[in-house]
């Protein structure tokens, strides 16, 4: 699932190419039908599927409309790259420690509310850390608060702006989302 960009997306698509991880991508949901990531999806062949509040404007119908894709194609793991929006929690107790994130801080630090995007980045630089990050971990129902899996560390230098550092960090995410899916699913 993802919204924006897609680089994470891709990468991942790349290493299953690539030999890399052994998986198969099966769909994409995003809830934005304009962006990187579905044009990504498509290049690739994948199915995509557009489902937000404007396609399905009743609660009930976007939750379902979520859950019949899941039943649908029955994946292992449901992998959120870049999604932008709270997974609704009828997703979330579907798939129990199924479903991985990847966010652009070392959590537990600037995850939770208004933490996204470049306002992370904003506020590590705000409160001069030295270093910064990215961490996979499993989706739970409190926002960035399920087990880390992993993270990768980044210096935060002293003339960085936010976008720089959030280009370091995006690096670092490319190489650490895949290896983690790797080594996550062999546990399961
Ligand atoms: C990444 O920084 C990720 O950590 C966050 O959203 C961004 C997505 O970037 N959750 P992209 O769409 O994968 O390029």
């Amino acid at each position: 699932m993802a919204s924006g960009g897609g680089s994470n997306f891709k990468a991942i698509i790349d290493r299953i190419g690539e030999g890399d991880l052994d998986a198969q991508c099966k769909f994409l949901i995003s809830n934005n039908g304009n962006c990187g990531a579905m044009e990504h999806a498509r290049a690739y062949g994948i199915p995509v599927y557009h489902i937000s509040g404007k396609t399905h404007p009743d609660p009930a119908a976007y939750e379902s409309a979520m859950l019949d894709v899941l039943n649908l194609y029955n994946v292992d793991l449901l992998i959120l790259a870049g999604y932008m929006k709270a997974l609704p929690v009828c997703m979330i107790q579907r798939m129990p420690n199924r479903i991985l994130n990847i966010h652009p801080s070392l959590l537990p630090k600037y995850g939770g509310k208004g933490f996204w995007g470049i306002h992370v980045h904003e506020a590590v630089i705000a409160a001069h850390d030295t270093e910064s990050g990215a961490t996979v971990h499993l989706v739970s129902e409190e926002i960035d608060k399920g087990r880390i899996l992993a993270q990768a560390k980044v210096p935060v230098l002293p003339d960085d702006t936010p976008e720089v550092l959030a280009a370091r960090v995006l690096e670092q995410e490319h190489n650490l989302y895949w290896k983690t899916i790797k080594e996550y699913a062999a546990q399961l």
